[in-house]
């Protein structure tokens, strides 16, 4: 639905000018749902402004829906973005507007009347709860209404692809998950492309697809999310990955915790399960085998997709030498391990 090629972006020109996308690649098949994510200033924003040439690239095609966006004249890109809705952070409603008339703007600048606007509205309200606010200005709205009635008007297009930036970065985080939940459910009835960005990978464990992770305005990385988030292919992946499967030791293991071996060490250890061993009784084989007593610490088992990914931190007592073999079995089974400390 959306293929960006050899895209290329810069900011000013000669000395001075900014590479903000070099070179992209990227696909977002149609009725599916991509999650960009990458640090601030990667070219996160630019990527996704330049999908309906709110930024023009330097260089590049961007295709949507089977048509070169770079090639239209000004009348042509005009039709094309009525098949582009967008979304962004703040919202950006027109405060002077009640919500209906926030949804019908488009509508009154496509030129449709009065009667074709409030049909088309009608079920733009339901779909997004806002029936019983349509007569109310976005000031007496909360954050994520706010975020209903940009999404509606956005809709009021009728477009097939949904661009969101940070959509949801300045709510709370249950409103977070209504407004996911009504994205996903726009995605499936509706059957429209998302191409969203984000910095919480909450949001693309919860409702992507794909993820395609930017880096200085590089696409690094390109994966289904179940298993981005069990193998992530690079370094940057791995380290998104880490932030957000971080299990810390109880408060008072961590205090205890010493950072060099004392004479009789009890490593304690972060595993990382995942699909392919979550299921395996591998700790009470290990204590078996090993003959180690293993005491669990904490654990969170998370569920991404259909696939699993198992976190967990314990104690390994035994003799220094079996413990080594039992860490050196645990990482041939593709578990990964880390020793956190030890405590006497
Ligand atoms: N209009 C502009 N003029 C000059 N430089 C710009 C402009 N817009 C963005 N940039 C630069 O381009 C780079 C990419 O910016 P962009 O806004 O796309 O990043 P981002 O990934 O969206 O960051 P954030 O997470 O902070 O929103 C940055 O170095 C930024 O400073
Ligand atoms: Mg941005």
């Amino acid at each position: 639905m959306i293929r960006l090629e050899h895209l290329s972006k810069f900011y000013g020109s000669g000395q001075s000018a900014v590479a903000a996308l070099q070179d992209v690649e990227l696909h977002v098949p149609e009725g599916s749902i991509t999650g960009v994510i990458g640090v601030s200033g990667a070219g996160k924003s630019t990527l996704i402004r330049c999908v309906n040439l709110l930024e023009r690239p330097t260089s590049g095609k961007v295709w949507v829906d089977g048509q070169d966006l770079t090639c239209l004249d000004e009348q042509g890109l005009r039709k094309a973005r009525h098949d582009i809705g967008m979304i962004f952070q703040h919202f950006n409603l027109l405060d002077s507007r009640t919500v209906y008339r926030n949804i019908a703007f488009p509508l009154e600048l496509m030129g449709l009347n009065k009667a074709a606007i409030q049909q088309r509205i009608t079920p733009l309200l339901e779909l997004t709860g806002l029936t019983d606010k349509r007569d109310n200005y976005p000031s007496a709205l909360s954050g994520g209404q706010k975020q209903r009635v940009a999404i509606a008007r956005a809709l009021a297009s009728r477009p097939k692809v949904l661009l969101c930036d940070e959509a949801t970065s300045a709510l709370d985080p249950q409103t977070t998950t209504s407004i996911l939940e009504l994205l996903r459910e726009i995605n499936q009835e509706l059957g429209l492309t998302i191409l969203l960005i984000t910095h919480e990978m909450e949001v693309v464990k919860s409702i992507c697809d794909s993820v395609a992770l930017i880096s200085d305005g590089r696409l690094v990385e390109t994966s289904r999310v179940g298993p981005f988030f069990t193998r992530p292919g690079t370094e940057l992946g791995r380290a998104f990955l880490e932030d957000f499967l971080r299990i810390e030791p109880p408060r008072s293991l961590r205090e205890r915790l010493e950072s060099s071996a004392p004479d009789k060490p009890h490593p304690i250890v972060r595993l990382v399960f995942n699909d392919e061993n979550v299921s395996s009784p591998l700790i009470s084989q290990l204590a078996r085998e090993f003959e180690l007593d293993i005491s669990i610490l904490q654990a969170r088992i998370e569920d991404i997709q259909g696939h699993t990914l198992g976190l967990m931190i314990a104690e390994f007592r035994g003799s220094p030498d079996q413990i080594q073999t039992a860490l050196a079995h645990l990482e041939s089974m593709q578990l990964t391990t880390e020793v956190l400390g030890y405590v006497e």
